[in-house]
Formats: C-alpha cells, structure tokens, sequence
C-alpha cells in the first residue's frame, strides 16, 4: 500500500496499524475495505473489532489493519485473520470470528 493511500485510509477508518500491546503480535486481522466490502458494511465490522480488541486488553495482542480488495467481492465483507481468508463476515458474525480467531493463538 502506498503511503498516501495508507494515510487516506488510516483518515477514513481511523485503523491502520492499532497495536493494543508493544508485544509480538499473535492476531492480525486484516479488512478489506474495498468498494465492495465498504458497500457491505466493512466500516461497521471495523468499528466493532476495534470494541473487541480494546476489550481484549491485555489477553493476546492484536494488530487490526486494512486491505484493498481481496477478490472476493460478492462475498463481503472479506477478513484476513493471520492470513485465513474469512468471507461473509458482518456485524451479526463478527464476535464468534474474533473470539474464536483470538483463543486459536
Ligand atoms: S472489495 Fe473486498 S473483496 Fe473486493
């Protein structure tokens, strides 16, 4: 990702490289916040895994960022978790993916 997109991003959806703990990181979720994703409700599944992550304080480490599209756009909204491509996530679904991506590690 380019600098200047980064930072419109990081502007946008306020996300880009939130780090909860300066330990190594054992979550990386990564939403796609493509146009496809985005009309989807990616906004809405960020604002959610930020909650999470926050109430996870110090528990694991988790690295939230975003992504341009991840080709799978009629299956948005697209979550990367430690490189696993989730599809079809929303904010009906978004707690039993993390809580279950967050007790894997
Ligand atoms: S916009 Fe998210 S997969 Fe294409």
């Amino acid at each position: 990702m380019s600098r200047g997109l980064a930072i419109a991003c990081e502007i946008y959806y306020n996300i880009i490289d939130i780090k909860i703990t300066k330990a190594v990181t054992n979550v990386e979720i990564q939403v796609c916040i493509g146009s496809g994703c985005h009309l989807k409700g990616a906004h809405y599944v960020i604002k959610r895994l930020k909650e999470l992550v926050a109430d996870n304080g110090t528990a694991k480490p988790v690295r939230l960022t975003a992504s341009f599209c991840q080709e799978s756009c009629t299956e948005g909204v697209v979550v990367r978790i430690n490189g696993v491509v989730v599809k079809n996530v929303s904010i009906g679904n978004i707690d039993t993916i993390f809580r279950e991506a967050v007790a894997r590690r």
